[in-house]
């Protein structure tokens, strides 16, 4: 039932739309009936004043730079939270008690370990593989040692899929790394906590299995966190289309994990340290040329790590995570230059109109990449740091979409604007 309408007057005619309250945020014109009615469409490239469907799971007002999940604020859940707990809070919509946390955390340390026959998986690939092609190949290929095709899925199954794939995807990161690095694979330690597993099968070996640092367990737990959903984001929105069209949570999942490696995406995490790094190394790559470039119109070059389709204010996340960058390089006596220069850059760019004007500030790939350097990863990971994340957020929205009654299959349409009908001339006539 609609909460109040809206009146469209086109040329040949006028039709009156409903209108959608949110809880909190901007209500919705519906237009369902558009096409029909006015035999119109609308035109939103990128669907940035389009929304897609209801959703419960996570809401940003973008002006004020605010992120809830369920209702609690990113700052809480960050910090009180364990990312096993935000995941259980994504996907069924209230905290955990003790003996659901519990429960939840032994049914997926009891399934961290991969069917052996994925050993061979790894091996295939070759070393310089990029571990984002691995994990969403890896994705698919887990999918084929369960029973996860038969539609629809009962909510069980549902369940177990999500348990799977969130107690699985360390091991297949951990293994990625490792067969880039010529490493042999570490097996998970069902007596370790979920996190610290993760950092155990990353950077232990035969030769050398160090206790795991606390603070960084309680880095990455954090920035696990950080990255773990953020409402229609353009991965979440394929994880959500693919599986719009009944196809399995598994492969909807794989698809999520090539939008988010777009440098655009969760790619920007790596980009922001090349471009932290050039100034860094090169003596001509300086900060005023790179606001310079940023805002020259004929140059496609970006400052990454700025700009949010959503916030027009400061990302939320982007604070949590300069400030723990900081605690937990001190924490090692540790330095980092980028840190001082990424700071520099930050000044730079809030300080010149153009970014001003457009509301550019960090987002929160502008300083994740400084603390997954200082926790130990190369380069090449911090993406599929993102995706571990981001992982209970895409399985949340899958369910979500699933169980609505209003999904349908993801279908846009588009303004033609190719040739008219013409008659098909014979080559000798071309
Ligand atoms: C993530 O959606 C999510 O929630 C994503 C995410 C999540 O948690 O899932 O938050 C994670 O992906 C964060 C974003 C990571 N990407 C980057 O940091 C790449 C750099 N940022 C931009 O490419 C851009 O800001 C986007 C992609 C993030 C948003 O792009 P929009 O909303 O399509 O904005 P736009 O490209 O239309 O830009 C509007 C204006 C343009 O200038 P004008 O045409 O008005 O003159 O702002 C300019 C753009 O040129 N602009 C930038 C800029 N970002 C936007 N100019 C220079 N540097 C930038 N980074």
């Amino acid at each position: 039932m609609s909460d109040s309408t809206a009146r469209l007057d086109l040329d040949n005619g006028s039709v009156e739309l409903d209108v959608y309250q949110s809880t909190v945020g901007q209500p919705g014109i519906d237009i369902r009936k558009l096409r029909a009615t006015t035999g119109h469409v609308t035109f939103d490239p990128g669907f940035g004043n389009t929304a897609s469907a209801h959703s419960a799971i996570t809401y940003i007002d973008g002006a004020a730079g605010i992120l809830l999940h369920r209702g609690y604020r990113i700052e809480e859940v960050a910090s009180k939270s364990s990312f096993l707990e935000v995941a259980y809070l994504l996907l069924y919509g209230t905290l955990p008690n003790v003996g659901e946390l519990l429960t939840w955390e032994s049914e997926i340390n009891a399934q961290t370990l991969l069917n052996e026959e994925m050993r061979s998986f790894f091996d295939a690939f070759p070393r310089r593989a990029h571990p984002m092609a691995v994990l969403s190949s890896a994705t698919n290929a887990i999918s084929t040692f369960y029973d996860v095709y038969r539609r629809p899925m009962r909510e069980d199954e549902i369940d177990a899929g999500a348990r799977t794939l969130i107690a699985k995807m360390p091991t297949i990161a951990a293994w990625a790394y490792k067969k880039s690095i010529g490493e042999p694979y570490v097996y998970p330690d069902p007596d370790l906590g979920y996190v610290e597993n993760f950092l155990r099968m990353t950077f232990s070996n035969p030769i050398s299995d160090e206790p795991i640092d606390p603070v960084k367990v309680k880095a990455m737990n954090m920035l696990l966190i950080l990255h773990a959903d953020h409402e229609m984001n353009c991965s979440t929105a394929t994880v959500r289309g693919v599986g719009s069209s009944r196809a399995n949570m598994f492969t909807s999942v794989a698809a999520g994990m090539g939008a988010l490696w777009g440098p655009l995406h969760g790619g920007a995490n790596q980009a922001v340290i090349d471009q932290l790094q050039s100034i860094h190394d090169d003596p001509d790559a300086t900060i005023p040329g790179m606001i310079a470039r940023a805002k020259d119109r004929n140059d496609d070059f970006r400052l990454m790590g700025f700009g949010h389709r959503v916030y027009s204010n400061y990302d939320p996340r982007a604070r949590v995570i300069e400030k723990f960058a900081q605690e937990v390089l001190d924490s090692m006596d540790q330095a980092d230059p980028l840190l001082d220069i990424a700071r520099e850059l930050e000044a730079a760019a809030l300080a010149d109109p153009y970014f001003a004007e457009r509301n550019l500030y960090p987002n929160v790939d502008y300083y994740s990449g400084i603390l997954f350097r200082a926790l130990g990863f190369p380069l090449r990971m911090f993406t599929v740091l993102f995706t571990l994340g981001r992982l209970p957020g895409w399985i949340a929205h899958w369910m979500e979409m699933n169980l609505d009654s209003e999904t349908k299959i993801m279908r846009p349409r588009q303004i033609y604007i190719g040739e008219a009908e013409r008659p098909y001339p014979a080559i000798e006539d071309r």
